[in-house]
């Protein structure tokens, strides 16, 4: 951190927002990557965000029931991974309104050339750009409203969100500079561990994503054991053996990410594992794999079949969710109008 936006950030609470779209059903990435260090930061004595969110999930179709359910299940992934509703603020981003009013004034921050520079937004539209949504395009300006609408200093996310994270300090530079404020922090993206990036099991270029056509492609958190055992018996690795040191996996991408998610999931360094499985094959690896994430995971996809049977809990702790969001966002989004300069009057 730049000893400027120290300074910066110092002024305001620190606070952390994070988001997870509800468009399928989530991943062993997303568990890795993001929900997983939710969890580890909701104990750390800083107040944590985490949302839904749904508005950057219609950027894409998604169909009405389908969207309903997989809000609830993504929901219950949280909770069923560690997240208390009353420690950690937990919601879906449509019932809070104050994100989509701060988008709308940051589409007018940001520039066309800063989105031009998009990866995801290219990887996403792909050849057919010309019939994307405007949403997909505009998707990293909400993002950025999301995180400054409640002034978050610390943002968790996967590698893949990086980019996002900093169009988002450049945007609240921006601002700050255009209206000679300090009315935005510079939210710092915190990406930590060895599964910041969890690869796809059939290509170790590509990353572990929800929307891949290829169910063999990922691990979701609703497999049940035999499925789970089956993909990672499947999962594309080459004919060496696990090398005595992790120098040794650099030119090996698929043999790579499956050392990251064995040590993720069993709490170690990369190294522990290689030292660990030396000189065996991937018949001795991904039997071990399969057996631990199983232990890690069935009890969450457990946890999560219990909380869907009983869908209208899900809904009111997102309901209370949002109320308290809503009660920190309202006023910065108040604030922002005011700065710009727009005119206040209605008695409410
Ligand atoms: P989304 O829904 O694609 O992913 C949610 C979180 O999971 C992480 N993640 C991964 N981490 C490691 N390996 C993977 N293969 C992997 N796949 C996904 C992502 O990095 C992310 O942290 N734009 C965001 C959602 C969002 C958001 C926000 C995040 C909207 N507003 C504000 C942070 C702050 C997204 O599409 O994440």
């Amino acid at each position: 951190m730049s000893d400027q936006t120290e300074v910066l950030n110092a002024s305001f609470t620190p606070r952390i927002f994070s988001g997870i779209q509800p468009s399928g059903n989530l991943t062993l990435g997303n568990y890795l990557g993001a929900l997983k260090r939710f969890v580890q930061k909701q104990d750390e004595g800083i107040e944590t965000i985490y949302c839904l969110v749904d508005m950057h999930a219609i950027t894409v179709w998604q169909d009405p029931d389908a969207l309903k359910r997989q809000t609830r299940e993504a929901a219950a992934a949280f909770l069923a991974s560690g997240i208390d509703p009353v420690k950690s603020i937990l919601f879906n981003q449509s019932q809070v309104g104050a994100h989509a009013e701060l988008g709308w004034l940051l589409n007018c921050v940001a520039r066309l050339g800063w989105m031009n520079r998009m990866t995801q937004f290219k990887d996403k539209a792909g050849k057919n750009a010309e019939k994307a949504s405007l949403g997909l395009y505009a998707y990293p300006a909400l993002m950025a409203a999301d995180i400054l609408v409640y002034q978050a200093t610390m943002v968790p996310v996967g590698d893949d969100q990086k980019q996002h994270v900093e169009l988002t300090r450049d945007i609240a530079a921006k601002f700050n500079h255009d209206f000679g404020v300090d009315h935005f922090p510079a939210p710092e993206p915190l990406i930590e561990g060895a599964a910041a990036r969890v690869m796809s099991l059939r290509d170790g270029s590509k990353k572990m994503s929800k929307s891949d056509p290829a169910d063999a492609s990922r691990i979701n958190m609703t497999d049940d054991a035999d499925t789970i055992a089956k993909k990672l018996r499947k999962a594309r690795t080459d004919a060496e053996p696990l090398p005595e040191t992790i120098d040794g996996l650099a030119e090996r991408p698929e043999a790579r990410n499956l050392v990251n998610i064995y040590a993720e999931l069993a709490e170690q360094t990369p190294s522990q594992v290689v030292a660990e499985f030396a000189g065996r094959g991937f018949g001795d690896f991904k039997p071990a794999l399969a057996d631990l994430a199983v232990s890690v995971l069935a009890p969450i996809s457990g946890e999560m079949k219990r909380l869907m049977d009983d869908p209208a809990e899900i809904d009111r702790i997102l309901g209370q969710g949002a109320e308290r969001a809503d009660a920190i966002a309202r006023p910065v989004v108040e604030k922002t109008r005011d700065i710009m300069g727009m005119v206040r009057s209605r008695q409410v």
